[in-house]
């Protein structure tokens, strides 16, 4: 798990783990990353490297990489990680890269999301559960969660509404991937039982 502040994602992560899954590690970019104690309240190692004890993005990036393969990470999750990771990181854990993204992508990529979804006039709004390619906010959608627009929404009411389905969608999405329910294929997720209707609905 890669964080960068509070980390309630990481403790909806917590409280789901699973037979199938667990929390290897908490690694934050930010020493005192609120999400650091959540994991150590866990019991899960919680670690900070911040980027500036590094000379460049790359041993930066190569910090965080020793980190996870030491805490046997399979899969890595970017849960409120405010960084862009360059694109020999997103190699090395290719579709091993998960990211939530509190909009429906492609929509509001970047920051400022709820800001921008209601200076835009969208009537929905929500979270993006995706495989991390190198291009910002871009890669094969696993799962998503909409929510409406209200006509009185402020930015936190809209952010605090989004985030409580984010809080369902990255632990469900992260059990999908850890029971091999899904997989990628030309770019796009696909159920790897084409039966599993609960997976991909659409079908
Ligand atoms: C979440 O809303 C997450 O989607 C967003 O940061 C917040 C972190 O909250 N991530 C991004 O904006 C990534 N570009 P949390 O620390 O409480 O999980």
């Amino acid at each position: 798990m890669l964080l960068s502040g509070r980390g309630s994602n990481l403790q909806a992560l917590l409280d789901a783990r699973a037979a199938s899954w667990e929390v290897a590690i908490a690694v934050a970019d930010v020493e005192d990353a609120p999400g650091l104690a959540r994991a150590e309240a866990a019991g899960v190692p919680a670690l900070a490297i911040p980027r500036r004890d590094f000379a460049d993005r790359a041993a930066f990036e190569d910090a965080f990489d020793a980190a996870l393969r030491t805490a046997g990470a399979d899969l890595v999750v970017l849960a409120g990680f405010m960084r862009v990771l360059g694109p020999e990181f997103v190699v090395r854990w290719y579709d091993r890269l998960v990211n939530i993204h509190p909009s429906l992508l492609p929509a509001f990529r970047g920051l400022d999301t709820h800001r921008r979804a209601l200076a835009a006039g969208v009537g929905w709004h929500g979270c993006t559960v995706h495989f991390v390619r190198a291009a910002l906010d871009a890669g094969p959608i696993i799962l998503q969660a909409a929510v409406p627009v209200r006509p009185d929404d402020t930015e936190e009411a809209l952010a605090a509404r989004v985030l409580a389905r984010e809080h369902h969608v990255l632990p469900q999405a992260i059990g999908w991937i850890a029971d091999g329910r899904i997989r990628v294929e030309n770019e796009r997720v696909v159920a790897a039982d084409p039966e599993d209707m609960t997976v991909n609905p659409s079908q």
